[in-house]
């Protein structure tokens, strides 16, 4: 007992002369582990009378405490100059990224869209946009499709208890358009549409791109070449396209755009189902009732539009094979389109 003071003090120097982390470890180890040197002296306490113990022990615990007190304060100083060295060394760099943080990339169905942005907006095209909560007179009526119009029945729309329904296409974007621009217009509208369809080659939310051309003098032939011209740049491609007759409440005459098939150029294949030719949009004529909705002279302006699907584009332009693959959000696929250039 009567060295402790002397313990304590010597405990205390090594402490004080410790450099390293590891260093103070084996001091505290050597001192008050459990079979340190404090620790020892703790254990002669029942060596002495009763009378003494109460006091005895409260000067070894004060001896404990000043020196775990001590290390603690060491250890401190320690961290922190190691700390200062490495900032000081210039080897942390703060501005690296993360280790295991993943970049994002864009969706291929957006980089199809911001392509065919691209395009448009090169050929003097501007990008318009509408709800995709619509309500009947944009989605159908203004588009001359009355109530009870047959081709209400292809369109298994999603309807709102109040009578407003989920776009089905994005033709009721023309009628906004022509409603807040007049005549003479020149838009794509691309964006998402809802339809209650779901299988192998449908999803209930697809994705559509509109144009719309009005002017004067508009004509059939300026529509197949903006198709033609499009698709041919969108593919970087010759590819060749032919229209067939075809039937929209909103557009006459009306037909349908089918292009030589990219993958086997015409030859025949399972993409094409072996007839050589792909079909990409509906197209025609704006329907002077449609103009006159839109409060468009229909006497002085013809107009074109047309309608393609973006899922068919982006999976021909990217050989994509399953249109669910886009909508399961599986990394693994959507990795394959990180680096991919548009
Ligand atoms: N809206 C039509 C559809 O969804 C496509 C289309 C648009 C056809 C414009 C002609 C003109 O099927």
């Amino acid at each position: 007992m009567s060295d402790l003071a002397a313990l304590t003090a010597q405990a205390l120097t090594e402490v004080a002369a410790c450099q390293e982390l590891a260093a103070l470890e084996d001091v505290r180890v050597r001192w008050l582990g459990k079979k340190g040197v404090l620790t020892e002296q703790l254990k002669g306490l029942g060596a002495l009378s009763a009378s003494e113990r109460p006091a005895a022990g409260a000067r070894i615990n004060q001896a404990k405490e000043s020196l775990q007190a001590a290390l603690e304060a060491r250890r401190g100083a320690l961290a922190q100059e190691q700390v200062e060295r490495e900032l000081a060394s210039g080897t942390l760099d703060v501005t690296l990224p993360g280790r295991g943080e993943e970049p994002g990339g864009l969706h291929p169905v957006t980089k199809a869209r911001l392509r065919i942005e691209a395009i448009f907006r090169g050929a003097g095209f501007e990008v318009a946009a509408g709800p995709e909560v619509e309500d009947d007179f944009h989605n159908f009526e203004a588009l001359n499709i009355p109530a009870n119009h047959p081709a209400r029945a292809m369109h298994d729309t999603f309807y709102f208890a109040d009578g407003r329904l989920l776009r089905t296409h994005t033709s009721p974007v023309q009628i906004r358009a022509l409603k807040a621009h007049g005549a003479p217009i020149a838009i794509i509208a691309p964006g998402r549409v809802y339809r209650n369809d779901s299988d192998m080659t449908h999803s209930p939310m697809f994705h559509q791109l509109e144009g719309l051309v009005v002017g004067e003098n508009v004509s059939f032939a300026n529509m197949k070449a903006a198709l033609h011209g499009f698709l041919k740049a969108f593919f970087e491609k010759d590819v060749g396209i032919r229209l067939r007759p075809s039937y929209f409440p909103f557009t006459e005459p009306s037909a349908e755009v089918d292009m030589s098939c990219v993958f086997c150029e015409g030859r025949g294949c399972r993409t094409c189902k072996h007839t050589g030719w792909l079909e990409i949009s509906g197209c025609g004529m704006v329907h002077p009732n449609v103009l006159r909705a839109s409060g468009v002279d229909a006497e002085r302006f013809t107009g074109y539009a047309f309608g393609a699907g973006i899922d068919r584009l982006a999976m021909l332009r990217y050989g994509v094979n399953d249109l669910r693959l886009f909508f399961e959000s599986d990394l693994r696929f959507l990795r394959q389109f990180r680096t991919l250039g548009a």
